[in-house]
């Protein structure tokens, strides 16, 4: 395993599985770049090492549905760290959407391609020049199981989610032979802000966001001939997959 010191963007870093994986690498010795929505909020919450901007730590607004802010997020980033050679794509939303959804309800699917479709899509375009510049670059995105197979009636989130593991297959076809590796993390429920309507199954069995943040860190350590395209995780059974 080696111990490249990277410099790594990630979106969606304020709370969730985000925050753990960027307290995680911050342990583990990277550079990070977090874009966050509310940098006030998250500036005066309490208790994280990740609070404090320092020569390793980077806070920066970004908003997943506006073009401009992952620009300015990505150039700042570069002024201050050089390079990047990894993106991580936490920023997302969920949303019930059913098949038959009521014509209010439009707007939600709207706002689904836009933050987990089009925002993941527009920062690996703005960061790609950069990625490819170090022949040994990392891109994760956080998938989801609804990425995989359709359960339940979650139509226009899991939409978004299968579009999003297109584009990953994508970045993977056109990334490789310029040394860039792509995983997506596809887990069932996580215990963030995200499952807390969740009631079938308890807060302390699902999936935890510190060991998605244990597995990232273990992909930024393999190489190139050992980086994983998929990693699904469910914290109970499926029995049709
Ligand atoms: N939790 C689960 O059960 C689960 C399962 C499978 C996959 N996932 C996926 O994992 C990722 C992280 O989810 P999570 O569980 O950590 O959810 P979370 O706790 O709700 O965190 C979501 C993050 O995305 C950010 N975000 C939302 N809309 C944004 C926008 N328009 N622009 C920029 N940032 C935005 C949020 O920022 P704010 O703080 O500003 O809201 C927050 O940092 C998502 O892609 C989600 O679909 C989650």
């Amino acid at each position: 395993m080696s111990k490249i010191q990277r410099n790594i963007l990630i979106s969606g870093a304020s709370k969730g599985i985000g925050k753990a994986i960027a307290e995680k690498a911050l342990e583990d010795g990277h550079n990070i770049s977090m874009g966050l929505r509310d940098l006030r909020k998250f500036k005066e919450s309490k208790g994280s090492p990740l609070l404090y901007e320092n020569e390793r730590v980077l806070i920066n607004s970004y908003e997943a549905k506006d073009k401009k802010s992952a620009q300015l997020w990505v150039a700042k980033t570069k002024e201050r760290f050089g390079k990047i050679d990894t993106l991580i794509h936490c920023a997302g939303i969920f949303k019930k959407t059913p098949l038959n959804f009521e014509n209010q309800e439009e707007k939600d699917i709207e706002d689904l391609w836009k933050v987990n479709v089009m925002g993941p899509w527009i920062l690996t375009r703005e960061c790609w020049q950069n990625l490819i510049a170090n022949k040994n670059s990392r891109i994760i995105v956080l998938v989801s199981m609804s990425g995989k197979r359709s359960k339940g009636k979650l139509a226009s989130y899991t939409t978004s989610k299968f579009a999003l593991m297109g584009l990953c297959q994508t970045i993977r076809n056109e990334g490789w032979d310029k040394g860039l590796r792509v995983t997506t993390i596809n887990p069932g429920w996580v215990n963030t802000s995200m499952a807390s309507d969740v009631v079938s199954i308890k807060k302390e069995e699902m999936t935890q966001p510190e060991d998605i943040g244990l597995i990232v860190s273990n992909i930024l350590k393999l190489p190139n001939s050992c980086i994983p395209f998929e990693i699904n995780i469910n914290c109970n059974l499926e029995k049709s997959i």
